[in-house]
């Protein structure tokens, strides 16, 4: 079922027993999956995909999971990759894709990279799984969980989403609100989890769920019949979407499924929220802390990402670019694309609409060419964003 070989280091390289639990490297380096892709091109065709289950399950020989009695699946990936009808138009383009993550289950991408983890913790026998987030990845997390019958304790800031706080709560998963931001419930999970026997399931602490958010890559490579789009926008919080796409690319490169050709890695933040943005254009290798972190996109207020060198380096690689837009443009870019394309994106697809604006407007990159915005969620779970332009 896989060919996973081994776990590395993203810094020093140190390599790890599969099969085992792990958080992060001694050096604090986040640690990657590796496979046997040399086995894999002989073992595995890109032309078998397509007989395979119709979701992010038809990549399992790319995934760490071992035994197919581990999966916990809700039916996560394989979403809509939609040609926009008025939006490209209307901007004077023709190639203007949106990959809707927003009908995965529990209304975003955050299902894959949960489902993944959390069939992992099957595998491993973890028991209890605590995590902080900004609420999407609590809610997939709460939902996995459930259904792979296990205890889940969830860290939030207190102004997330209702609906991230009512699903999880429904999920029957241990909820608690904090006053401060993403970084705090992070704080909280790492000084407790000893003593309860959590296994952490943070953003880049646990190596699992980039593995099950790197098959967004895999399916616009498949979509597009493996060639890749000229442009990808994607919304960036941890960036574990983008850094987990780029690695998908480079697996593909090397099972001789596509060519060396890449997407310019566009990442999308909040101007209330842009430590990314920020470093890319100071040249930083690293981002700060950004402080008094604000935004209506939930997913994005991340002020200090652990892979935020891995991220920036993709997008340097890719000859990309980092953009930030206001809310404001953010949600105004989410009504076009409701009443343009039909798709009730979050603020954070909205984010990358209003970033592709901006970018066309500066020449950096060509009306012709072909672009896919990544509508990580569905707008049905940001009503409060919404609700001030849609008073009753
Ligand atoms: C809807 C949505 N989009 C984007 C993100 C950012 O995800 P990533 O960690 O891949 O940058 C999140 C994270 O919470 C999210 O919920
Ligand atoms: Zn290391």
């Amino acid at each position: 079922m896989t060919y996973i070989t081994h776990l590395e280091c993203s810094i020093c390289a140190k390599r790890r027993e599969a099969g085992k639990i792990h958080n992060l490297c001694e050096c604090g380096g986040p640690l990657l999956v590796r496979y046997d892709l040399a086995k894999a091109r002989a073992g595995w065709s890109r032309e078998s995909i397509s007989g395979g289950p119709s979701n992010m399950w038809r990549y399992a020989p790319v995934l760490p999971v071992s035994k197919p009695a581990s999966v916990i699946s809700l039916g996560e990936g394989l979403t809509p990759l939609i040609h926009t009808q008025r939006l490209g138009a209307r901007m004077g383009m023709k190639d203007l894709w949106v990959k809707d993550e927003g009908v995965n289950p529990t209304g975003s991408f955050k299902a894959r990279g949960m489902a993944c983890a959390i069939s992992m913790s099957v595998e491993l026998g973890v028991k209890k799984v605590a995590v902080p987030s900004a609420g999407n990845a609590a809610g997939a997390m709460a939902a996995y969980a459930a259904a792979a019958g296990i205890e889940a304790h969830i860290f939030m800031p207190r102004d997330v989403p209702q609906a991230n706080f009512i699903e999880c709560s429904a999920c029957g998963a241990h909820v608690t609100l904090v006053d401060g931001l993403i970084s705090d419930c992070g704080k909280i999970v790492a000084s407790r989890k000893d003593a309860e026997g959590w296994f952490d399931v943070s953003t880049l602490k646990e190596p699992y769920r980039i593995e099950g958010k790197k098959t967004m890559g895999y399916e616009v490579a498949e979509q597009f019949g493996w060639d890749l789009p000229d442009v990808i926008f994607y919304p960036c919080g941890g960036g574990v979407g983008l850094i987990g796409m780029w690695k998908a690319f480079e697996e593909m490169e090397t099972l001789g499924w596509i060519s060396s050709k890449r997407p310019k890695m566009i990442a999308v933040q909040a101007e209330g929220c842009a430590p990314i943005v920020r470093a890319f254009d100071q040249g930083k290798a690293r981002s700060d802390f950004f402080e008094n972190a604000h935004t209506v996109a939930s997913g994005l207020r991340v002020p200090k990402a652990l892979g935020d060198f891995l991220v920036l380096d993709a997008v340097r690689k890719s000859g990309g670019a980092a953009v930030a837009v206001t809310d404001q443009e953010m949600i105004e870019a989410g009504i076009e694309l409701a009443s343009d394309e039909g798709i009730f994106a979050a603020p954070e697809g909205g984010a990358c609409v209003a970033a592709l604006k901006k970018l066309l407007g500066t020449g950096f990159l060509k009306s012709s060419d072909r672009m896919v915005i990544y509508n990580t969620g569905s707008g049905l779970k940001y009503l409060e964003a919404y609700s001030p332009r849609f008073s009753a």
